[in-house]
């Protein structure tokens, strides 16, 4: 089937048992996305013509109305015939060529009990390059893939660094703790995805649960590295201080950095006046006046970011400017 997306005017070719997002992702068109699991709405389209269906039924992240209206959510959706869609692309972002590259683990570190540090190299003859925020697939056995998000920016771009947690039990999480070694071979594609730092003068509020702080800080690196006055707060949502694998470096930061502030959150300790406890949404409502004003980033665990969409704009957040990355594990 040949799916048609407008106004860019560019086609691929799109199988009935794949979704329609995957098709386009595997020819290397980066449409908008960002669970990949049908609950967050980021890619949505507007179908002009053809037929589709989704196989397990209207997904959670589009409503009957939306339905009706002729949307439909293209990471669910399959290709009965020939497509029309118009979506709305990130030009810059979209316009960046998806490589499909083997990458050797150059080194690996413990963060935590159960987060491994990565940093893969590409080969050197290939040009790569990403967005803060962005993140690659790598390519398991049976054509099946797993996401993980750059944790460094692009002006450091000598390695990719990613921050993995342990799933028990996980096709790839688990082979990376019990089995991997430095010197092994992955195969990744990427860069993807639309959660994208923009550059701006409004200040930054970053919001991160887990390993969710990974395109963090990213963009908190390109903002501090490479700009002079953006101000910057960041709030890293985890159920014990073990988890806040990074909670050293940020705490020197911020005593460091005039223009940047660290708010750690615990839900499942309380650890005096050193951290907020609770959940990272309701401890950014209390200690964050006047949200209107912010550019808002949010990755983390679907949990969490449905959390910030609902609490954030009724207390005044501009819902067209919080951005978000929501953590979907793969479908099976
Ligand atoms: C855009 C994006 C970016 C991501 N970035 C990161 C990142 O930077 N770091 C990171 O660690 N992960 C990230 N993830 C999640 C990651 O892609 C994998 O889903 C995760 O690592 C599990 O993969 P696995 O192969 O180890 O486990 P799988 O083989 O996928 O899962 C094994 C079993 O555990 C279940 N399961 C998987 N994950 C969870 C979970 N979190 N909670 C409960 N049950 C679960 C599955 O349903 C399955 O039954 C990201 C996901 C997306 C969509
Ligand atoms: S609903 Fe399709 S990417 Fe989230």
């Amino acid at each position: 089937m040949k799916v048609k997306v407008l106004p860019s005017n560019r086609d691929f070719e799109a199988r009935v048992d794949e979704p329609v997002l995957t098709a386009a992702l595997r020819q290397h068109l980066n449409l908008p996305h960002s669970c990949k699991g049908g609950s967050c709405g980021t890619c949505r389209v507007r179908v002009l013509s053809g037929r589709y269906a989704y196989p397990h039924g209207r997904p959670l992240g589009i409503t009957a109305a939306e339905e009706s209206a002729g949307h439909a959510l293209i990471c669910q959706a399959r290709a009965l015939e020939d497509l029309v869609i118009e979506t709305r692309e990130i030009r810059h972002v979209t316009d960046v060529e998806i490589k499909s590259l083997p990458c050797r683990i150059e080194r690996m570190e413990r963060l935590a009990h159960d987060v491994m540090g990565l940093w893969l190299r590409w080969p050197a003859i290939e040009p790569f390059t990403w967005q803060s925020g962005q993140y690659v697939d790598v390519m398991l056995p049976g054509e099946r893939r797993r996401s993980y998000s750059l944790a460094n920016p692009p002006h450091d771009g000598r390695f990719l660094e990613l921050h993995v947690r342990r799933v028990p039990g996980g096709a790839f999480s688990e082979r990376l703790f019990s089995e991997l070694q430095a010197g092994a071979l992955l195969h990744m594609e990427g860069p993807l995805g639309q959660f994208v730092y923009r550059p701006g003068e409004r200040p930054l509020l970053l919001i991160g649960g887990g390993t969710g702080y990974a395109p963090l800080k990213a963009m908190l690196r390109q903002v501090l590295e490479t700009e002079a006055r953006r101000e910057v707060t960041l709030f890293w949502g985890a159920r014990t201080d073990a988890d806040l694998y990074e909670d050293g470096w940020l705490r020197l930061l911020d005593a460091k950095q005039q223009r940047f502030r660290y708010v750690p959150v615990l839900s499942e300790q309380v650890a005096g006046d050193a951290c907020e406890h609770g959940l990272v949404h309701e401890a950014v409502l209390r200690k964050v006046p006047g949200l209107a004003g912010y550019d808002i980033y949010a990755a983390g665990p679907p949990a969490m970011i449905d959390a910030v969409r609902a609490a954030l704009p009724p207390q005044g957040a501009d819902p067209e400017r919080i951005y978000f990355d929501s953590f979907e594990y793969a479908p099976s």
